[in-house]
C-alpha cells in the first residue's frame, strides 16, 4: 500500500497564505489541480462583501477524473486492514486538531460565522468525529447463523465503493467529517462536493487529512450544484450518495439515485418544535431556546428550534426573557472575539430571510420582536447582517411557521394542553428534531412518544454529536448519521455466505 501522497503540507499558514495556495484548485488524486476547462467563480466574504478568491468550477469531465481516481484507489484502500485505516484516521484527526485555529479562521472568512461561538467549536469537534469513527474500525463485523449442522452460514461486511458526499455551507467542515469518516473507515473512497459558498476549509482539511491517506482516497471538488453536483451523483461509478441540504435538491438527488439504483442518505430541512410545558424551569428553557434556535449561527441550522410552543401560562414571560437574552448577543465582525452572531452566508439567503420577516410583518395578528443591534462598523456595511426576530401571534399553519427560513427568525406560539402541543408540533412536513421542557416525567415521556421527530431532547436542545443517532423523519430525510449502526447500514454492503461441509 503506498503511503502519504501530499508530501509538503505547509504548517500553520495564515488564512491569506492558504487562500492564495488553494484558490482555483480542485483536490484530485492527491494533488491540487485546476479544472480541465480552467473555469472559476468568485468567492466573497459574507461579513464584508470583499472578494476572497476565485474558486475552481468543476464540470462533468472533472467529476469523471475525480471518480475514476477514487474508483482506482478503492481497490487497494478497501483491502487495508480495518485497524490500519483507523490508525490513519486517528493520526489525521490529530493533525487537524493542531490546525484547528487556522481552519476555524478559514470557516469564519468564507461563511461569515463568528469565530468564537461557532467556527472554533466546529473545527475542534471535527477532530472528535474523526476519532470516534476511527475507534469503530474493529466493529466492521458480520454474523454467523446456525442454520443447521454441516452448514456454515455467515455474513461479511464490505465497502460499497465510491461515495459521493454533497455538502452544504452551514457547518461545512463538520458535515464533511460526518460523511467521510464512516465512509473511509468502512473502506470506501470519497469524492466530496463542497458547497459553492464554503470551499476553502473543506479543501484545506482534505490536504491535511490526505497526508495519511493514499492518493485518490479522498478527493474534493467545488463548483455549481446543478453542474458538478449533478454530474457527481449521476456518475455510473458512484455507488452511494450522502447529502445534506435543501429538500428541493434532496429530491433531485434521490431521483438521480433511483435511476442508478444506488443507496442515498438525505439530511434535509427542519422546522423543529420546542415544547415548553407549564412546569418547566423557565430560565433554563429560555437559555435552551437561545442555543436551540442556533442564534449564534444566525439560525442557519437544520435543527433550529424555529417553532417554540410555550404553555399559555408562561408565554408572555418566555417571550420577554428570550428577547432580553437575544438582545445581549453582539452582532458583528466574525473574527472579533466579542462577536456572538456573524453574517448570513449570502445575499440570496439574506433576501430570503428578509422576505419572511416582511411576510410576518404583513400579518395583522403577528408581532415582530426585533432583537440586538446591527453593527455600525464601516467595514461591515456591505455585510449580510440581519437582526434576530421573534414572532408572536402567528398561526402554526402560516408560512413562517411551516417553511424552513434558515435564518435568525423564530416564532413563539401558545398552547393549553399537552395533546394540543403534540398536534401542533407534528403539524409540519418536517420531522428532524424536537425538544421538550418539563420537570414532570410522565408528560415528558408522553410527549416523546407522540412526537414525530428523529432526534428528541428533554430539557436541552444541543447539536447532535458522535454516538447520537441523527436523522430525520418525514421530509427531513432518510437514514441516520453519527453512529456505528449508521456506518454499517449506509457505508457497507452485507454479503451472505452459506458453505456446506457435510
Ligand atoms: P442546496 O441544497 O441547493 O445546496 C446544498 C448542496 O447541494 C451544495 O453543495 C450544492 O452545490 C449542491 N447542489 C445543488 N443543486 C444540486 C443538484 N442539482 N445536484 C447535486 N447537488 C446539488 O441548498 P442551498 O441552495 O444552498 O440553500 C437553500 C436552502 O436549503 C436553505 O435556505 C435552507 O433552507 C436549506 N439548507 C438546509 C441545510 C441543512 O442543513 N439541512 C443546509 C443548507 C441549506
Ligand atoms: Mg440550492
Amino acid at each position: 500500500m503506498d503511503n502519504a501522497q501530499v508530501t509538503e503540507v505547509p504548517q500553520a499558514a495564515s488564512p491569506d497564505q492558504t487562500i492564495a495556495r488553494l484558490q482555483g484548485r480542485l483536490f484530485i488524486d492527491g494533488e491540487f489541480r485546476e479544472s480541465l476547462e480552467g473555469h472559476t467563480f468568485a468567492l466573497h466574504n459574507p461579513a464584508t462583501g470583499e472578494f476572497l478568491c476565485d474558486v475552481a468550477a468543476a464540470d462533468d469531465k472533472d467529476v469523471d477524473v475525480a471518480v475514476r481516481s477514487a474508483s482506482l484507489a478503492q481497490r487497494s484502500w478497501g483491502k487495508v486492514p480495518v485497524r490500519e485505516r483507523g490508525k490513519r484516521l486517528i493520526a489525521a484527526a490529530q493533525t487537524l486538531a493542531t490546525h484547528a485555529e487556522e481552519v476555524a479562521r478559514l470557516i469564519a472568512l468564507e461563511s461569515g460565522k463568528a469565530l468564537r461561538t461557532e467556527c472554533r467549536p466546529e473545527a475542534t469537534n471535527v477532530a472528535d468525529v474523526l476519532q470516534f469513527f476511527a475507534g469503530l474500525a474493529s466493529e466492521l463485523k458480520g454474523d454467523t447463523v446456525p442454520l443447521r449442522p454441516g452448514l456454515l452460514s455467515y455474513t461479511q461486511v464490505e465497502p460499497v465503493g465510491v461515495v459521493a458526499a454533497v455538502l452544504p455551507w452551514n457547518v461545512p467542515l463538520m458535515l464533511m467529517a460526518v460523511k467521510i469518516a464512516p465512509a473511509l473507515i468502512a473502506g470506501n473512497t470519497v469524492v466530496v462536493k463542497s458547497a459553492e459558498e464554503t470551499p476553502l476549509a473543506v479543501m484545506r482539511a482534505a490536504e491535511l487529512l490526505s497526508q495519511y491517506l493514499p492518493k485518490g482516497v479522498l478527493n474534493v471538488i467545488s463548483g455549481d450544484g446543478p453542474v458538478c453536483g449533478a454530474a457527481l451523483v449521476r456518475h455510473p461509478d458512484v455507488a452511494k450518495i450522502t447529502f445534506t441540504g435543501s429538500v428541493e435538491t434532496g429530491r433531485l438527488i434521490y431521483r438521480a439515485a433511483a435511476d442508478k439504483i444506488v443507496p442515498v442518505t438525505l439530511e434535509l430541512g427542519g422546522k423543529s418544535p420546542m415544547i415548553v410545558m407549564a412546569d418547566a424551569d423557565l430560565d433554563k428553557a429560555v437559555d435552551g431556546a437561545v442555543i436551540g434556535m442556533r442564534f449564534t449561527r444566525q439560525g442557519q441550522s437544520c435543527t433550529a428550534a424555529s417553532r417554540m410552543l410555550v404553555h399559555r401560562s408562561l408565554h408572555d414571560a418566555f417571550v420577554s426573557k428570550l428577547k432580553a437574552k437575544v438582545d445581549q448577543l453582539v452582532i458583528g465582525d466574525p473574527l472579533d472575539d466579542k462577536t456572538d452572531i456573524g453574517a448570513i452566508i449570502s445575499k440570496p439567503q439574506l433576501e430570503k430571510i428578509l422576505g419572511y420577516i416582511e411576510l410576518g410583518r404583513a400579518d395583522p395578528a403577528a408581532t415582530a420582536h426585533e432583537c440586538g443591534q446591527l453593527p455600525n462598523d464601516t467595514d461591515l456595511r456591505a455585510g449580510n447582517f440581519v437582526r434576530p426576530v421573534i414572532f408572536t401571534g402567528l398561526q402554526n399553519r402560516s408560512r413562517l411557521a411551516q417553511e424552513e427560513i434558515f435564518g435568525p427568525v423564530t416564532c413563539v406560539m401558545p398552547f393549553d394542553t399537552l395533546h394540543e402541543a403534540i398536534d401542533l408540533a407534528n403539524d409540519s412536513t418536517f420531522g428532524l428534531a424536537a425538544s421538550v421542557w418539563t420537570r414532570e416525567l410522565t408528560s415528558g415521556l408522553r410527549a416523546v412518544a407522540g412526537l414525530e421527530a428523529g432526534y428528541i431532547q428533554g430539557n436541552q436542545a444541543q447539536v447532535a454529536g458522535p454516538n447520537i443517532s441523527y436523522g430525520g423523519f418525514k421530509q427531513s430525510g432518510l437514514g441516520k448519521e453519527l453512529t456505528l449502526e449508521s456506518m454499517l447500514e449506509h457505508f457497507t454492503r452485507r454479503k451472505s455466505v452459506v458453505i456446506n461441509f457435510e
